[in-house]
């Protein structure tokens, strides 16, 4: 232990010689540890301490930082509770507080009072109060422990210390695995559950740019949203109520109108979700050939069926626009991480750091055989490897697959109706209710191409002797001549037939359920089927697969730091709350061009496209633009800067994170990486990687002279 400790640890979480001499910007740190870092931040410019970022004693910065929803990040940034965080993040609250009649997703909203902000059901941000390193009660412990037995003794000792670590308080706590098992954390929390939207741009302003130009730099997306605070009048956090009052926090962001140019200071404090920074050479390798082209060709189904119903009219585009954000946003994802682990041969430089480590491991008992015995485990799984992503990412992605497999606790109970009777009435109950949500963005003519497209790409990407039984009957029942042919008549008869192709029909199911009824159907028959086939037969493998990677990842890593005893490291994202610090920086992504390091309003009035999905504009952005009516947020030259890149290592889960500047005033919101480093999530490098920033300035113009709010005066802006 005592050795682990001096290693893994040691390596992972201190800064070292090497750190002080070059300039980092890779690397997600531990804002408890980050005082190791505080001597190479200072000589980056960081003008505050580690104190000022991380303290349990007193407030902090960390105190304004929230996980928004487990998903994205926000801050506070006035002592009402006031949160800013991306216009994507708040995506769903607004499009689902939309309707054709009160379009706030297109033409954005201000409250204009406390009593007209929307509460949004379901929505929570939560702070860190504190986290403490727990490796020592835990690791020690697990000893001998096969995958299985290892994590059910993590979650026991790890519910004796949350239980210990919030006892007589609000607050709430988890232990989290860091560097794949090579420490754990346990990190307490206080939670938000009134959350209620203040504003947003409309659409063509907070997601200008759209697809076309997610993931890529230059940028001119206004992503930012507006949401509040809400607790109980004791200031603690309160389910919702009308009367809750606004949050008093301990921390918030002052923010800066002062600017940014190239070399400043820049910090992202945020929950970065996952990287994946020790992958190996099989796995990257897997990922290009096979996973990648399998998740980007599923998703591509969805998204080209949903669009053409989209188009078609206001209340199924808003019924499906957050669905189809999130679909889209990963499809260009994976297109861009093949497409820059290819063009940044980062299977080369795996393959390299695996030889060298190989040729360290020689002799080593612990080490010598780990890639033999992992590159076996990648040759057991691979044949599987397809299975999982063509079912997620295709097949049960139509939105009739889930309503029709929440009928698979039903099939037994219809066996024998009379005895069953009491539990068939509580299922039905239960399903009832869930009419709605099932049948929100429940839309036929897409659904159907969906699930006659996704199955052929199942059939021809899954081995043949993993398929179920049920697609040979598709086959000769719905034959076609060809296999597309025949899926497309079968997702046909589906939409014609089934109890499960209409929210009316599922009713009428529900209030007369039979056994016949549902054997009979053919999108519950072949939803149950084809989900049956891959639990019963093929899931076990990829479970198995899962394990052993883990397992030989975490010894990897151990191995690593041993290797490079003096190794400045930190371990890969996992949504625990994190430090990135670098520089405002411009880059060349190839050859002859150099991009800069900012985009002004003037860019957005190029690119601006009447009328278009992804370019329109409001009315009065023109109108504000035509007068440069920039107000106090116009940059030294009188222009308005829309957006900014700095160096700083986040990966999704870092969106609408603050970044912050050298005295830790907000300039700007995290939102998203850059094209030619999309496979950061690999590999952070250094020549490529950048992180997009909406300036805080264009976000206040937004606020105060496009969306005619006053929000403004509630913060502290420092000028
Ligand atoms: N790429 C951004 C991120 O993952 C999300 C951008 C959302 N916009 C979109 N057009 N889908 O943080």
């Amino acid at each position: 232990m005592n050795k682990l400790k001096m290693t893994v640890l040691g390596w992972m979480l201190a800064a070292s010689a090497a750190l002080a001499t070059d300039p980092t910007d890779e690397g997600m740190w531990l804002p408890s540890l980050i005082g190791k870092n505080e001597a190479q931040m200072k000589k980056q410019g960081f003008r505050l301490t580690a104190k000022d970022i991380y303290d349990i004693n007193k407030a902090s910065l960390k105190d304004a930082i929230l996980s928004m929803g487990g998903f994205c990040t926000a801050e506070i940034v006035s002592d009402k509770g006031l949160v800013f965080t991306n216009h994507h993040c708040g995506y769903d609250a607004i499009a689902s507080n939309s309707t054709p009649q009160d379009n706030i997703l297109d033409n954005g909203f201000w409250a204009k009072t406390n009593a007209d902000e929307k509460p949004i059901q379901g929505l929570w941000m939560r702070r860190l109060v504190r986290m403490e390193d727990v490796t020592e009660q835990i690791l020690p412990q697990l000893g001998g422990l096969d995958e299985k037995a290892r994590s059910a003794k993590v979650n026991s000792l790890g519910s004796e210390l949350t239980k210990k670590a919030t006892e007589g308080t609000h607050y709430e706590a988890s232990v989290s695995e860091y560097a794949k098992g090579n420490a754990y954390y346990l990190l307490v929390f206080e939670r938000f559950t009134d959350i209620r939207l203040v504003g947003t741009p409309p659409q063509s302003v907070g997601k200008y740019g759209g697809d076309t130009d997610n993931w890529e730099w230059p940028r001119h997306t206004g992503d930012f949203s507006v949401f509040r605070i809400y607790a109980g009048k004791d200031g603690k956090p309160a389910p919702y109520a009308k009367d809750n009052v606004p949050y008093t926090p301990k921390k918030f962001l002052p923010v800066s109108l002062k600017g940014i140019k190239p070399g400043d200071f820049a910090m992202v404090f945020g929950f970065p979700g996952r990287t994946n920074r020790y992958e190996t050479s099989m796995g990257i390798k897997l990922a290009i050939e096979k996973v990648n082209p399998t998740i980007v060709k599923n998703r591509d189904i969805r998204l080209k069926a949903w669009k053409e119903e989209m188009d078609k009219d206001v209340a199924t585009k808003l019924a499906l626009s957050s669905e189809y954000a999130n679909i889209a946003n990963y499809w260009k994802y994976f297109i861009g991480q093949t497409q820059q682990m290819q063009r940044l041969k980062v299977y080369d430089q795996k393959l390299a750091q695996e030889e060298q480590f190989k040729a360290w491991a020689k002799g080593k008992p612990e080490y010598e055989n780990l890639f033999a015995d992992w590159q076996k485990a990648y040759a057991a799984y691979e044949p599987y490897a397809l299975h999982p992503q063509a079912l997620s990412q295709g097949v049960l992605g139509a939105h009739i697959a889930p309503i029709a497999m929440s009928l698979a606790g039903l099939e037994g109970l219809l066996k024998d109706k009379e005895k069953n009777k009491a539990a068939i009435e509580r299922t039905t109950g239960n399903l009832k209710k869930n009419l709605d949500d099932f049948y929100g963005a429940f839309n036929v003519p897409s659904d159907q191409k969906i699930v006659a497209q996704t199955l052929l790409a199942y059939y021809n990407d899954v081995p043949k002797d993993q398929h179920p039984a049920i697609i040979g009957e598709i086959l000769s029942k719905f034959s076609a001549g060809t296999p597309e042919e025949s899926f497309k008549k079968f997702a046909q008869e589906i939409f014609l037939t089934s109890n499960f192709a209409s929210k009316d029909k599922m009713a009428k199911f529900l209030d007369n359920p039979t056994e016949e009824a549902l054997l009979n159907d053919w999108a519950y028959k072949y939803f149950a089927d084809i989900r049956k086939n891959y639990v019963g037969k093929y899931a076990i493998h990829v479970a198995n697969f899962q394990e052993a990677d883990k397992k030989f990842a975490r010894t990897y890593i151990k191995g690593l730091s041993e290797m490079n005893p003096d190794w400045v490291k930190y371990p890969d994202a996992n949504s625990t709350l994190r430090v990135s610090y670098g520089n405002v920086q411009d880059y060349a992504p190839r050859d002859g061009v150099q991009y800069k390091f900012k985009t002004t309003i003037g860019g957005i009035i190029e690119k601006y496209k009447p009328g278009d999905y992804e370019f329109d504009l409001p009315k009065n952005f023109l109108e504000l633009y035509k007068n440069r009516d920039f107000g106090q947020y116009a940059d030294t030259d009188g222009d308005l800067t829309v957006a900014f890149i700095t160096n700083n290592d986040i990966t999704g889960g870092n969106s609408g994170s603050p970044v912050l500047n050298a005295r830790g005033e907000l300039i700007g919101l995290a939102f998203d990486g850059n094209w030619e480093a999309m496979s950061g999530d690999i590999v952070f490098d250094q020549k490529y990687k950048r992180c997009i920033n909406v300036d805080v300035r264009y976000v206040l113009w937004c606020i105060e002279k496009l969306g005619g709010s006053d929000l403004v005066k509630e913060l502290k802006i420092v000028k």
